[in-house]
């Protein structure tokens, strides 16, 4: 097998009746996954993650733009014939083949060779953990030994592509994040392009080399966990991913590495990324891990919430008509914060990502 690029370029789908409205379901989308990546489609629900899946497995006409593998357009190539397998979120195993019979079944239609068939069967069969399951039914295993069931079907193909629609959120949590690790661990060993669809943030951030954050049919940024997380490109990125908080202002001064912004709470430093203009409206966005909350007396903010969550402590506290969320790490046997409590708050440079308003 050898992985091959994926590539979009100005893909639109419009499904009938989504004319009226004006809304297109996957609104030209441009997009380059290399060879062996892992990229993630993130975005809430409708915004047309499975919709640019299925069109890249060729189950979905495309209405404009073209979808490459490598160098050839597979626009018109059927889905059987497009080097690419998908996982579905309902496993979707023929429930009247034993698990045998349900990873050879793909080969078998092929018209492989017995011996040959043997031979690549007892290859996935032994990455995936499954050589005790081989006479079981679908019926008789739990959804996450069906999945990885799933996952050896869709892996003895040996595609170049290999696609996923949320295979994940029909397990429990812990199950989950088994899973997640195993099927990074398979893609990177076997070095298949993947392309992931979920609306887990977590676990896109966990699993993925470029996140592609989708909002309503468009992409909205693409980047790398921590390009995301750390460099949202708009309001609706910082928010989609993780909790942030937002304040408004504008640019009173711009330094070679500085922007001394004008706001709410008063004058703040921030670091510069990107182009700014003098006078220009901004968004700043704090994640809660990052602002510091102080005993000194600079700015009295009072806690109206106190949440004890385990591994945080998470607070909301109120400084100039603003609520802003702010976490603690490690609040192992600290007192933490009561609800009334007098504190202030500290906005570490680095804490602060300016994007245009
Ligand atoms: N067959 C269809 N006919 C008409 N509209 C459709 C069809 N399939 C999807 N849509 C619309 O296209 C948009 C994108 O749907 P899509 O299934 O791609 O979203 P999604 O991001 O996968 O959402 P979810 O997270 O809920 O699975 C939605 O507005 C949906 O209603
Ligand atoms: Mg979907």
């Amino acid at each position: 097998m050898e992985a091959k690029s994926v590539i979009l370029r100005n893909v639109t789908k419009a499904f009938p009746g989504s004319i009226q409205k004006q809304v297109n379901a996957v609104s030209d989308v441009n997009l380059v996954i290399e060879a062996g990546q892992f990229a993630t489609l993130l975005g809430p629900s409708g915004c047309g993650k499975t919709t640019t899946l299925r069109m890249i497995a060729g189950f979905e006409d495309i209405t404009t733009g073209d979808v490459l593998f490598g160098d050839s357009r597979v626009n018109d190539i059927p889905p059987n014939k497009r080097d690419c397998t998908m996982v579905f979120q309902s496993y979707a195993l023929f429930p009247h083949l034993n698990v045998l019979d349900n990873i050879s079944y793909g080969l078998k239609i092929k018209k492989m060779s017995k011996a040959n068939i043997e031979k690549k069967v007892n290859k996935v069969l032994t990455v995936m953990n499954l050589n005790d399951y081989k006479e079981r039914m679908p019926a008789q295993m739990s959804g996450g030994q069906q999945q990885r069931v799933a996952l050896a079907r869709a892996l003895v193909m040996e595609p170049s592509v290999l696609l996923f629609d949320e295979p994940l959120s029909n397990l429990d949590a812990k199950l989950r994040l088994v899973m997640r690790d195993e099927i990074r661990r398979i893609q990177k060993e076997l070095g298949i392009t993947a392309v992931y669809v979920t609306h887990d943030q977590s676990e896109a951030m966990s699993m993925s080399d470029q996140i592609i954050v989708m909002n309503k049919g468009r992409i909205e940024q693409i980047g790398s966990p921590q390009d995301i997380y750390q460099r949202p490109q708009t309001k609706f990125v910082a928010d989609f991913i993780g909790t942030a908080n937002f304040v408004e202002g504008h640019v009173l001064d711009i330094q070679a590495d500085r922007l001394q912004l004008h706001t709410p709470l008063g004058e703040i430093t921030a670091i510069k990324h990107g182009e700014f203009t003098k006078g220009q409206r901004v968004t700043l966005v704090m994640r809660p891990e990052s602002i510091v909350i102080t005993q000194d007396k600079r700015n009295v903010a009072r806690v109206t919430k106190s949440v004890f969550m385990g591994q945080t402590q998470e607070y909301e506290i109120e400084l100039d008509d603003h609520s802003f969320q702010v976490t603690i790490s490690n609040p192992m046997g600290l007192r933490g914060h009561q609800v009334g409590d007098l504190v202030s708050l500290d906005f570490p440079e680095q804490a602060i990502h300016v994007i245009p308003a």
